[in-house]
């Protein structure tokens, strides 16, 4: 291995969201940190590299976006996921959740039905109730240790009235790679039913082996014509906190009126350090990304082992894609604020509680992967000894 994933790196005291909040969130400052979804990794060499040229700038001003970048994404989609967009369809935004916010303003009107798959990643909740529109939630069915999705449910929400969707593709927390039969028919009842589908596919790029990533706009021109993608090379390469991101539509209505949101609102501008990191990321970050991928799919299976072992009335989801396990803790009888006090008092481990994630969330915990192996190890020992007395009531 040329990148060493297992290398501790003590990311205290960098203003880290995840790292130097557990005395405010939890009540502790020794609480290990698993749950927000940003890794504990330098991003790849030729990303760091990218950003301190342009730092040595000196003058950090208003900046367009570039032809090399737009070229990067381009090449990285066809590349990685046999999906072939032109440059005319990407128009940038500062971030996915900014992108699913105004996208359900735009395609929505207040009081409208917009429909999720529940459990889901949870601002997509917060981005539909905030702007004033109904929840409209098509629960997740799970069916041999995956989530299956519920059409017959879909088909009624959509005929009584959802015309907008927002699709989690691959799904977080589940970790489903949805598979073409699957987005097909979803996507024959949105094309059916007039429903616009915003597709927020950010986890794309972190599939384990066996499986294969389908953009939903790549699956038919018709679908690409009703889809808006959100996208990000934030997640996979670990550079959120640039906050950077775009949106990929083949619609020119569609692309319009959100290029026209974006300058409204004066979030049009390239931000200073994102076009080059994401270049640089796209056209030299590939093998640090298969490394990458290597490590976690070790550590999702290091942590179904040791949860089999140690608590075994606990079942995680084996992940097909993204770095998060979604583990059922139902067994262990404990609501929302039981499962934080296991967590947070007498485990000190900080996972995400399922609650957030909608009703089908309740009783789980998610857990980030995206750490050196000593770290996993260590939260994985501390959460089971701490669990192993509700676990034999
Ligand atoms: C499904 C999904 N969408 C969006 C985001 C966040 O994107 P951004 O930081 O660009 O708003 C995440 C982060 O975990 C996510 O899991």
């Amino acid at each position: 291995m040329k990148y060493d994933f297992n290398r501790v790196i003590d990311r205290r005291n960098t203003r880290s969201y995840k790292w130097d909040q557990s005395e405010k969130l939890f009540g502790d400052q020794d609480i290990l940190p698993l749950w927000v979804a940003d890794m504990d990794f330098e991003s790849p060499p030729a990303v760091k590299e990218a950003i301190l040229r342009r730092v040595q700038e000196g003058i950090y001003g208003y900046s367009i976006a570039s032809e090399s970048y737009q070229e990067a994404i381009k090449d990285w989609y066809r590349r990685r996921h046999d999906w072939d967009i032109q440059k005319e369809w990407i128009s940038d935004s500062p971030g996915i959740v900014t992108s699913l916010g105004l996208s359900v303003e735009l395609f929505s009107k207040p009081g409208d039905q917009v429909i999720l798959q529940s459990p889901v990643y949870y601002p997509f909740y917060d981005v539909i109730r905030m702007n004033d529109r109904k929840v409209a939630i098509n629960p997740l069915i799970e069916d041999e240790g995956r989530y299956v999705m519920d059409y017959a449910q879909l088909e009624e929400l959509m005929a009584g009235g959802a015309k907008l969707l927002l699709l989690c593709n691959p799904h977080n927390p589940g970790g489903r790679v949805w598979e073409r039969e699957e987005l097909l028919r979803l996507g024959e009842l949105c094309l059916r039913y007039g429903v616009t589908v915003i597709s927020d596919e950010i986890h794309c790029d972190m599939i384990m082996p066996g499986h294969k990533h389908i953009p939903f706009a790549s699956l038919s021109e018709e679908l690409s014509n009703i889809t808006l993608t959100t996208l990000a090379a934030t997640k996979t390469f670990n550079l959120p906190g640039l906050q950077t991101s775009y949106i990929v539509t083949s619609n020119p209505a569609l692309k319009r009126k959100f290029d026209l949101k974006l300058k409204a609102l004066s979030v049009h501008m390239a931000a200073y350090f994102a076009a080059e990191a994401v270049e640089a990321a796209y056209n030299e970050g590939e093998e640090w990304l298969d490394e990458l991928t290597r490590h976690i799919s070790g550590n999702a299976g290091y942590a179904i082992s040791y949860l089999a072992e140690n608590l075994p009335q606990v079942t995680p989801m084996k992940p097909q894609a993204t770095y998060l396990l979604w583990v059922n803790c139902r067994a262990l009888g404990l609501d929302s604020d039981g499962l934080k006090k296991l967590m947070y008092r007498e485990a000190k481990v900080a996972f995400n509680e399922g609650s957030v994630f909608g009703t089908e969330g309740q009783g789980h915990l998610r857990i980030n992967l995206a750490c050196p192996r000593s770290i996993l190890a260590e939260a994985l020992e501390r959460f089971c000894k701490a669990a192993a007395p509700y676990a034999v009531k």
